[in-house]
Parts: structure tokens; sequence; C-alpha cells
């Protein structure tokens, strides 16, 4: 098999059983690492930071790349107050939580939580959960039936899209209000629930949803707002609260959801809204039934991110300062950034193997990037994803820019 003549989408739905489907995208995987293509599960030996050891699948050894693939916006995963409260709780209450939350894994450092996220989102209450993913996935699945609707932009998370398997769904252009407003009109009167969900922040474009422009749209039409912050909450805002200050909008929007695995640093994800739906979701999202709750050494770190976050203004700063720098190198180096503002920077390519051996490339200069191809994003759109954090020094971003530049001519990109 050439890898080349395909991808991941050939092997979704193949005319074979469980092991010759297993077996033919082996082929594929086999082929994809001969020619050096595969830069997925690149394996760390020291975790998230600007510089990380990372284990070469090819060579087997040990080598130093600057990592530009984290979400670990604002380094929290390794600052000294996060790791020493995760630590205290570690000691307090053990290495697990025992139990599902409703069953007897409630601790009273998970209320905590809950009550510091959902004052840190302006809202009410908040519920907690084990992972981002589950948390749109499962609150969605348990609010909307058969007589409702998701209104959805069209690049908004595959966990969000999954929440809405058992209502209807309909797709809005990205980010596009005309679009919007169209099919608010078209379903008018015909839903019992209508919830308009986005992300705060597009993952693989790293641009700002106008959630002003679509808490007035929903108003008028009757219809609910959720936003996903995964890749807002501590990034964008004047205090890093997310999408609802950036648009000066605190307090309007239904539902605030987020991972707390991004900029938290931890792992989990939340739901913020009133205390009424909060409750609601305790008793019928089945993520939250049927799994069991947080480990308390996580709570604790979290805890402490967010009072980081809002103590120490200085990590979101430097990422700022960051983003404006390689932005403006990167823009008069030629490359297409689409209509990125955030931490993460697509550089639209529109090839799947150019994308390739781009990042085989620059996996050879000691950069980390991650290449992101159909069926992912559309194949004219194929492109080259990386993320800054506040900890990459202007040395750290110049050797970026530099194999970005060699693979970029290299490969007639710039
Ligand atoms: C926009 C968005 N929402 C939700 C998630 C899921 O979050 P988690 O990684 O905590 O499961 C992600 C993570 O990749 C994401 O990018």
């Amino acid at each position: 098999m050439d890898s080349r003549n395909h991808s991941l989408a050939d092997f979704f739905d193949v005319d074979a059983d469980m092991a010759g489907r297993a077996k033919m995208f082996g082929e594929y995987l086999k082929d994809i690492r001969e020619k050096r293509h595969l830069q997925y599960r690149r394996i760390s030996t020291d975790g998230s930071g600007p510089v990380m050891k990372v284990v070469d699948h090819y060579t087997g050894k040990i080598k130093e790349m600057v990592y530009l693939a984290s979400n670990d916006y604002l380094n929290l995963t390794k600052h000294p107050r996060t790791i020493a409260a995760g630590r205290k709780a570690l000691e307090k209450y053990g290495s697990g939580a025992g139990s599902v939350p409703l069953l007897g894994g409630t601790l009273d450092i998970h209320i905590e939580l809950e009550k510091k996220i959902a004052k840190f989102k302006g809202c009410e209450d908040s519920i907690i959960y084990t992972s981002g993913f589950g948390s749109n996935c499962g609150s969605l699945l348990s609010i909307l039936q058969e007589k409702d609707i998701a209104i959805l932009d069209t690049y908004v998370h595959a966990s969000i899209i999954d929440g809405c398997k058992s209502t209807n769904i309909r797709f809005f252009r990205h980010n596009d209000m005309n679009s919007l407003e169209r099919v608010l009109q078209r379903v008018k009167d015909k839903y019992r629930t209508k919830l308009i969900a986005v992300d705060g922040v597009y993952s693989m474009d790293g641009d700002i949803a106008p959630l002003d422009r679509i808490a007035e749209l929903a108003k008028t039409h009757g219809a609910y707002v959720m936003v996903d912050e995964a890749h807002a909450t501590g990034v964008i805002g004047d205090t890093g609260r997310g999408t609802p200050q950036h648009h000066k909008i605190e307090g309007k929007v239904d539902i605030v959801a987020g991972t707390l695995s991004k900029a938290l640093g931890g792992v989990g994800g939340f739901i913020a809204a009133n205390s009424e739906l909060v409750e609601l979701l305790r008793y019928y999202s089945r993520p939250y039934i049927f799994s069991t709750a947080m480990t308390p050494q996580v709570a604790g770190s979290l805890l402490a991110a967010i009072d980081v976050i809002e103590e120490e203004p200085e990590h979101r700063e430097r990422l700022w300062e960051n983003i404006r720098y390689f932005r403006s190198n990167l823009t008069a180096l030629g490359f297409d950034l689409g209509n990125s503002e955030t931490a993460i920077f697509p550089i639209i390519i529109g090839n799947d193997l150019k994308v390739k051996e781009i990042c085989r490339r620059l996996h050879e200069l000691d950069i980390y990037a991650n290449p992101v191809m159909y069926p992912a994003v559309p194949k004219r759109l194929s492109r080259i994803r990386m993320s800054l954090m506040s900890a990459h020094t202007k040395e750290h971003l110049d050797k970026a820019l530099d194999a970005l530049e060699t693979a970029g001519r290299e490969y007639g990109v710039i």
C-alpha cells in the first residue's frame, strides 16, 4: 500500500470485518512510518514545556525539540503552585476519589473547584467532568432530544457534534452571521429547544467566534447559546476569562463549557450555567453519573491554576508578546495563516503530501509541529498546526521561524 494515495478517511468504512479492517489500516500505518511521515504519538520523556525531550520514532534516540503543539498555553502544568497544590491534595485525599460523584465520590475539593470555575466564568454554578470531551458530549446528549435542535458552526469541536447525535442538527457557515440568521429563520417555531453551539476559539484555525452577535441573534430568535471555551480560557479576555469577557458579554451566555486540560494545565471539563441547569446535568448526564469523580490531585492543581491566572497576569502577557512576534514574522515570510488571531497558528498549505513532507523536515530540524489533513480539515485547507506558550523564548521562536523558512522554501510554499 502506498500511503500517499490514502488518508484516514479511507479506513472508516472498508469492506472487511474488524480484523481485516485493522490489518488494512496497519499496512497504511507501516507505509507512513517507512516514508517518515508518521508524526503522531511522538513520545515525550519529560512532559509539556517550551522545549521537550521526545523519542525519535525513527532512530529511537531522545531529541530536544521546540514544542509547538501544546495547549498548555500558560505553562501551568509545571508551575510551582499547581504542583504544590496537587501534591497537597494527593496527600490529604489519596490518589483517587473512590466512586462516581453521585454515589460517594464527591469530595469537598470538587465542590470548591465547581464554585471557583462558576465565579471565574461569571455563572451561578458549574459541574466538573473528568474530560472536556465528556462534558460537551454528555451534557448535550442529556439536554437535547428528538423535539429539539442544535445549530452548529461547521467548525465546532467533535465533542459537540457527537453530543448532538440524539437531536436534530443544522450547520451554519463558519463564523458567518448571515448564514446563522438564515438557519434561525428556517427553524423558527419548529423545535422545542433551539441551542446554538460554537467554540469560543476554534481549535484548528485559532480564530474567535463573534459571540456578541451570536448572543444577539439568539435573543431575537428565541434560541439558547453554548460556547466551548477550551482554547479561550486563560488566553483571551482582559483577565483570561475567555470569549464572553473578550466580547464584554459576561453573564449573557446560557452555557459556558470548557476543558480543564489546556491553559489550566490539568485534565477534565466543565459546564457553567444557571444553578438549575447544572443541577439537572448532575442527575442526567451520563459521563457524570457513570464515571468516577476527578482525582483529588488534579482538582487541587486546578484550583491553584485558576488562582495563578487571576493573580499572575504576566504569563498571559508573555504569551501575547509571543503571539504578536510569531505572527508578524510568519506573515513577513509569506505564510498563509488563515484568520488566526490567538495562540493557535495554522499554516495553510492545501496539499496533504507537502504537509507531511514539511512536518518530516521540521522534525529533522527539532521542531515539533503537527500535520492536520483531510478528513480533519478539507483537502484544500490541509495545514501545519502550531501553538505557542508563554514560556517560549525569542530564541525558541527564532529557531522555529528559521526551520519553517528552510522547509517552506524547500517545498515551494513561500
Ligand atoms: C474545542 C475543544 N473542545 C473540547 C475538547 C475536549 O477537551 P479534553 O481534551 O479535555 O477532553 C478539545 C480538546 O481537544 C477541544 O479542542
